[in-house]
């Protein structure tokens, strides 16, 4: 299937692998890239060398394009940007923050800037900044969430820029991809969709743990804090909201949060560890290949739109 975003980066499918902070390391990225899609390494919780690592590791799996996700606010961010401008690094993907520095940086060294945007304003913001492409994620999302759902932000969105937009949060299968491209999007970003695939490097008891959850299960964190997350319920996730609720200061609940992406993923702590996560996690029930799944949404995307047009010719002819 070809769209804006495939021709774009040169990639077969119209299915980008999110960057996950301590989730999306080489194997996840490189497999994606492999199957067909974009793969995203995570550089959140890198230092530059374990960044230039990780990118070695990924040309070494793959020929394909990939991209790098990191945080504006990073303290080293000159150093990651200078890694992915030298490492010429496909596509740079970044949230939160002001994107023009970026831009300026990565641009001029034929770096696609697919940032992620959780509201109109910052979207046409990153647009007239000079990103290439928007990511724009709805409050499904898993991680950092905004207020408004994919359904109403990815077409307003595209009512309103001129850039390819790519639709996140939500998103599992072929029937989300079709929904997406109805909205104007020109493809799909999933990332909790993507941590239940077998070469995500994250702790088995985690996968299950995930695999348990309903799509009630998911609450949001930080609201007081101006770092909204999505993560799944348990015994950290009930420690912030109990804070929330007494308005402790926002440092104490940032102080809370402290490591615990990598307590979840790395050490296999499902009580006192952070797993973000989207309420998507409860139509998910199984752990594919990437390219078992990516072939899947692919096949299931034919189908429903072999399947559309079968529904709505019958319903014009009755
Ligand atoms: C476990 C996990 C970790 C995440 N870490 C990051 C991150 O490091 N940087 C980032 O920009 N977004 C991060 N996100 C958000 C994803 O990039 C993506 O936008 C989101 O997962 C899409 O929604 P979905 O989970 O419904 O597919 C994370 C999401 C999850 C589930």
């Amino acid at each position: 299937m070809k769209t804006r975003l495939t021709e774009l980066i040169g990639i077969k499918h119209p299915i980008i692998q999110a960057g996950m902070a301590w989730v999306s390391f080489a194997p996840l990225a490189a497999a994606v890239s492999n199957a067909g899609g974009l793969g995203i390494l995570a550089a959140g919780a890198m230092s530059p060398e374990d960044l230039e690592t990780n990118i070695r590791q990924v040309k070494a799996l793959t020929d394909k394009p990939f991209g790098v996700n990191f945080l504006p606010d990073n303290p080293r961010l000159e150093e990651l940007l200078d890694i992915i401008v030298g490492e010429k690094v496909n596509v740079a993907s970044y949230g939160i923050g002001n994107p023009a520095r970026i831009i300026g940086r990565t641009k001029p060294a034929g770096i696609i800037n697919m940032p992620t945007m959780g509201s109109l304003r910052h979207a046409v913001k990153a647009e007239q900044d000079g990103a290439d492409i928007v990511v724009v994620q709805g409050t499904e999302a898993g991680g950092h969430s905004s207020y408004v759902a994919s359904s109403v932000l990815v077409p307003l969105v595209v009512d309103h820029v001129h850039i390819p937009v790519v639709a996140a949060g939500g998103f599992s299968d072929g029937r989300g991809l079709v929904a997406a491209l109805a909205w104007g999007a020109v493809g799909v970003s999933m990332g909790t969709r993507f941590l239940l695939t077998r070469e995500c490097p994250v702790a088995e008891n985690i996968k299950d743990y995930y695999l348990t959850a309903c799509e009630e299960d998911t609450v949001i964190t930080g609201h007081n804090t101006g770092v909204r997350c999505r993560i799944l319920r348990n015994k950290l996730a009930e420690a912030f909201l109990s804070l929330e609720e007494k308005k402790a200061p926002a440092r104490t609940i940032m102080e809370l949060g402290l490591g615990r992406f990598r307590r979840a993923f790395m050490e296999g702590d499902a009580e006192w560890g952070s797993m973000a996560a989207g309420q998507v996690i409860g139509r998910i029930r199984d752990i594919p290949t990437c390219q078992e799944l990516i072939d899947r949404i692919m096949n299931e995307a034919d189908a429903t739109l072999a399947s559309l047009r079968g529904r709505v010719s019958a319903v014009s002819s009755a």
